[in-house]
């Protein structure tokens, strides 16, 4: 009955915010400054320079020095499909540090790739590439930037003043969705790409690896199999903690919403983020104890910022339904 009377809840807010949507993302609701983070490489003009792809690159088939990385939590944006990948230098490799995080050598490449597929019921009906975001290591500084596709897709070039295109798709239960969606600024990528006000990369941590993968037809831990072809360093898995896919509804409600949280809100809001957020008593990242994540006090503010839109503030134009029902699920049953 609770759990009837909140799917109620959530639907009316819906209702109220889509009748809203005009003025759902508030432009002017945090003004963002500019980071002019430093920089240490000259993103190429085109794509294809960097020969991340073969064959046609509508396939978005990796090519042998890219290798996939699979993530257990994810970022929601505007319900897209991503491809995420590595490319590391020759003879090196990625390293355990004692914390959990990552070292990433030198001359590393990590890429995102946003498509939507025309039907989500049916993939074989093609898809729609957008965007691919790389992040490139250079003298130790990490460096950001993203390339539009054109719409032969055969090519993607570089944008830093952001784009907003329209979409639409067929969503997995049939019907139809739409959306503008919004391409980030460089300053954009840059307010979650921190910490310590340093760029950097967000979804590859140790945890969010650590899960089973599909590896030339044979399930396997993908932490392993990344040691076994040499790109990371030796240790033993069971020494790292994991983190699980909050879309699996077997896992226990609280996991579940502290992955949410930790890929979706907590790049802003952890003590190394950009310090606006920060300046709010929220700490989202998936070891604080939730006690010490400031959600207790302000279970209801929580969702209903993201219910009203203004949570998470860029990144998305539409509002994470499942999201917001696992967290008003959540924070109701606390
Ligand atoms: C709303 C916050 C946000 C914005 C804005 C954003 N990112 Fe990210 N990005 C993330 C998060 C969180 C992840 C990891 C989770 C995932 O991939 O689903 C990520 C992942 C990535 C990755 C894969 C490697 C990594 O760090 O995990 C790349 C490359 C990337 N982003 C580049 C960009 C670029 C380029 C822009 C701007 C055009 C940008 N991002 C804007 C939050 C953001
Ligand atoms: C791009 C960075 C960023 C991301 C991502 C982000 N936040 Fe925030 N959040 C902020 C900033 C900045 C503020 C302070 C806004 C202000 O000064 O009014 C804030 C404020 C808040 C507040 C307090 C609102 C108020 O009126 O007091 C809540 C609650 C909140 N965020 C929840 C979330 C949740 C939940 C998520 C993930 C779904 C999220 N945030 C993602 C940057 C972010």
């Amino acid at each position: 009955m609770v759990k009837y009377l909140s799917c109620l809840a959530v639907l009316l807010l819906f209702i109220i915010v889509a009748c809203n949507s005009n003025n759902y993302r508030d432009e002017e609701y945090v003004a963002i400054p500019d980071f002019n983070f430093p920089k240490s490489t000259k993103f190429k003009e085109k794509l294809s320079e960097y020969k991340i792809f073969e064959g046609s690159p509508a396939d978005l088939l990796p090519s042998k020095d890219f290798h996939l990385l699979e993530l257990s939590s994810t970022l929601f944006t505007d319900y897209s499909q991503k491809q995420r990948l590595v490319k590391l230098p020759v003879g090196t490799k990625m390293k355990k540090l004692t914390d959990g995080s990552i070292e990433f050598p030198n001359g590393t490449i990590l890429t995102k790739t946003f498509f939507y597929y025309n039907d989500d019921r049916d993939q074989s009906l093609g898809k729609k590439i957008i965007e691919t975001r790389l992040e490139i290591k250079e003298n130790d500084v990490w460096n950001i930037a993203t390339y539009i596709w054109n719409k032969e897709q055969t090519e993607a070039t570089l944008e830093t003043n952001g784009l907003e295109t329209k979409i639409s798709w067929i969503s997995e239960n049939g019907t139809m969705r739409s959306t503008n969606y919004q391409v980030p600024t460089e300053n954009q990528c840059m307010t979650c790409h921190q910490s310590n006000s340093k760029l950097t990369p967000l979804g590859p941590t140790l945890r969010n690896l650590n899960r089973i993968v599909s590896r030339h037809s044979s399930n396997l831990n993908q932490i392993e199999y990344l040691q076994s072809v040499g790109l990371l360093n030796e240790f033993d898995v069971n020494q790292i903690d994991y983190i699980v896919d909050y879309k699996n509804t077997e896992e226990s409600l609280t996991d579940r919403s502290r992955a949410y949280l930790d890929m979706n809100c907590a790049h802003c809001h952890n003590p190394k983020g950009w310090d606006k957020s920060t300046q709010r008593p929220f700490d989202f990242r998936y070891e604080t104890p939730l006690e010490q994540t400031g959600i207790l006090r302000k279970k209801e503010k929580v969702v209903n910022t993201m219910i009203r839109g203004k949570m998470p503030f860029i990144g998305t134009t539409m509002l994470d339904e499942e999201g917001i029902e696992l967290l008003l699920e959540f924070t109701e049953s606390l």
